[in-house]
């Protein structure tokens, strides 16, 4: 796919579709009124005859019959509403931009030119427009196929998307598509992963797919951890939750050094359960296949990784994915286990179903090696996350103000909101055990903090951020399928930083 910057009016633009706002209180966008002109009419009369308002979500398609004079340049215009010119907001444009860019992904068309990034709106500039117009398409055009026998034709065919925009934002339009071709990317990536089925998508498949970023670039290494060598740094959390499952277990530490080497390294940690039954406190069967997805963190980690090497960040990013499954067997650890992680606490695991925290904070302690800046984990920890702000926000908790502020101011700008949650240290008690330093659950109440402070007494005083995903990472329904969250918020994050 190749996004183009236009500049030239729209009756000057050669295009199969010119996809073109018109507002609601009867105003035309200079591209509308630029074909208006050239077409003689045709979109006012559209107007006057009712056949579109103009109301955010309104479409409506006409055929631009070039005539005998040859008046438009465009043989198609797609009418997009984008409601009143006074409440025209970010919100309302992504929603008229992200049905317009279905309606074309469904088409037949090769090429199209989106003159919605030429508008203004309220809150952004041409270097946000083009930037969410780019992720927006990948997102409409996004497809799984990789497991179904025939691709079917839904693969969208179009080749070309112009970029509308001033002359003057030419340079910011440029930079909008490239970074917004980058995260695309990488959304598209963690989708993948998270939809691919957990007897493909194995920690050593993961793996893998690392390996593959690895190679993109010079700037990235791969060094990847076998189970012996689990042992020997004594993760026994980690190694309680794989020891009911015959497929081995994998540590991946994946590196990006674009900065200078003293220069501390952002360090990405993430949840890589790549099926999670519950372990010996087995899931409902309901859903259960659900639970492929308890791989959206490590998928984040991985694709960020890609990102930001594809953008050439000047940063240092080190990604760390403990992989493995969580499942029932003679050889699986029970309740009432007591394990001895890497920090060497002793944890007394009385719910085998709460394991993301096990990994992860055998994860934690091998990542303060790399002394982060700031230590971020990314995990589909708790189902009490999505009791708590369901699949809109995901939780956001951590020990340091400054760097939860930025998270979530970087998730607004990036539309991929998160909620901050308290820690207070009265939760720990929640976590107490008779027999060993910590239980790794605190029974019903406040869950998704409870999972939080049980991974702060790992962190120390590295400036610590927990971003719980259980609710973000998926969807269900009829459009069921990993959603890449929260790859624009740590991408936002990451460009701030630079
Ligand atoms: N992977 C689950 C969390 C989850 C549940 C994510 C539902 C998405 C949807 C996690 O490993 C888990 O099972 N957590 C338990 C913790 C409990 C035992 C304290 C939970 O949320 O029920
Ligand atoms: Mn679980
Ligand atoms: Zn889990």
């Amino acid at each position: 796919m190749q996004f183009q910057v236009k500049t030239g009016t729209a009756n000057k633009q050669r295009t199969a579709c010119a996809i073109v706002p018109i507002y609601a209180d009867g105003e035309l966008s200079a591209a509308a009124r630029s074909l208006d002109t050239a077409g003689r009419g045709l979109i006012s009369r559209a107007i006057r005859n009712r056949d579109i308002k103009g109301d955010l979500d309104d479409q409506l398609l006409l055929l631009a019959d070039a005539g005998p004079t040859g008046g438009l340049p465009c043989q198609r215009i797609l009418l997009v509403g984008l409601g009143p010119k006074a409440k025209l907001n970010r919100r309302a444009w992504r929603k008229a931009t992200r049905r317009a860019l279905a309606t074309v992904a469904r088409s037949k068309y090769s090429e199209a030119t989106l003159y919605l990034t030429a508008e203004a709106v309220d809150d952004t500039d041409a270097y946000r427009r083009a930037r969410m117009a780019v992720e927006i398409w990948q997102e409409v055009s996004y497809r799984f196929t990789a497991m179904k026998s025939e691709p079917g034709d839904h693969a969208p065919t179009l080749k070309r998307l112009g970029i509308a925009t001033s002359t003057r934002a030419q340079r910011q339009t440029r930079q909008g598509i490239a970074h917004g071709e980058a995260i695309g990317r990488a959304v598209a990536l963690a989708k993948d992963l998270g939809n691919l089925p957990p007897n493909v998508c194995t920690p050593s498949y993961l793996v893998e797919r690392a390996r593959g970023i690895a190679k993109q670039g010079k700037k990235l290494t791969l060094n990847t951890l076998s189970v012996a060598q689990i042992r020997k740094l004594r993760m026994g959390a980690f190694l309680a939750v794989t020891q009911g499952s015959v497929e081995p277990p994998r540590f991946i530490v994946l590196k990006y050094r674009g900065g200078k080497a003293a220069v501390k390294p952002i360090v990405l940690v993430g949840k890589g359960i790549t099926f999670d039954s519950g372990g010996i406190s087995i899931k409902p069967a309901g859903a259960m296949d659900e639970m492929k997805y308890d791989m959206c963190g490590a998928a984040t980690v991985l694709a960020v990784l890609q990102a930001v090497n594809d953008l050439n960040l000047p940063i240092n990013v080190v990604g760390v994915v403990p992989t493995c499954e969580n499942l029932p067997s003679g050889t699986a650890s029970r309740p009432g286990d007591i394990v001895r992680t890497m920090s060497g606490k002793t944890v007394e695991i009385l719910n085998t179903d709460a394991e993301g925290r096990l990994i992860l904070c055998d994860a934690i302690t091998y990542a303060l090696r790399f002394k982060p800046a700031a230590l971020i984990d990314i995990a589909t920890l708790t189902g009490a996350c999505l009791v708590a702000l369901g699949r809109v926000r995901s939780g956001l908790l951590g020990n340091s103000d400054r760097l939860a502020d930025d998270l979530l101011a970087a998730g607004q700008a990036a539309d991929d909101r998160a909620w901050r949650l308290p820690l207070d240290d009265d939760y720990a008690e929640l976590l107490k055990s008779p027999f060993a330093d910590v239980a790794n659950v605190g029974g019903r109440d406040a869950g998704t903090i409870t999972a939080a402070s049980f991974l702060s007494r790992f962190v120390g005083k590295t400036d610590w951020a927990h971003l719980d995903i259980a609710g973000t990472a998926w969807t269900q329904g009829s459009s069921k399928g990993g959603t890449g969250r929260p790859i624009p918020l740590l991408m936002e994050f990451l460009l701030n930083r630079k």
